[in-house]
């Protein structure tokens, strides 16, 4: 659809989510909004990795930094998360309780460092009335990519 208004909404914690997002974000020439929680997660990798260690039982909602979006603007919403223990990072969980998505076609991909575990299931069990479609799974070791630059260029490009 040529005409189909486009907006990238991610998190991030240490950056490689926030470069794919960019990437998009450049070669679609759409909105972008990031999600930020309200308190900000722990300098310290490690202790964030502790803290967060029951993601997928817990299903925190940490509260998130308001958001000035008019969303009905948006027939598409590109969601980029880190994967968080096996599955999406808590302040996404917000966002999609929060905000009702239904009707819109969602395109998730995920950065993680290779156990993507429940991630895109768990965005399709808070987003039932939405269309979830084109998923992609983009693999990091620390912040060096290893999924091939083509894999993600080609995906890109078909957003
Ligand atoms: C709290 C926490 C939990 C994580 N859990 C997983 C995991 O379950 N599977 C995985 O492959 N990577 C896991 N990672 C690694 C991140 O998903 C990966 O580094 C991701 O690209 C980070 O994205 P960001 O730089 O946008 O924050 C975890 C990282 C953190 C901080």
């Amino acid at each position: 659809m040529e005409n189909t208004k486009k907006l990238v909404v991610y998190f991030t914690y240490t950056n490689n989510t926030k470069k794919i997002a960019e990437k998009i974000k450049a070669k679609l020439n759409c909105d972008i909004l990031e999600i930020k929680p309200v308190k900000p997660y722990d300098t310290d990798y490690d202790t964030v990795v502790r803290l967060e260690q029951n993601n997928e039982t817990a299903k925190k909602t940490p509260d998130i930094q308001s958001i000035n979006v008019d969303f009905s603007k948006y027939d598409e919403i590109i969601l980029g998360t880190p994967v968080w223990w096996y599955t999406i990072a808590p302040v996404i969980r917000t966002f999609l309780k929060q905000n009702d998505l239904s009707g819109k076609k969602i395109v998730p991909f995920a950065t993680n460092g290779g156990w993507i575990g429940r991630t895109f299931q768990e965005i399709k069990e808070l987003c039932p009335n939405s269309n979830i479609e084109n998923e992609m799974n983009i693999v990091f070791e620390g912040s060096d990519m290893q999924t091939p630059e083509k894999e993600v260029e080609n995906w890109i490009n078909s957003l």
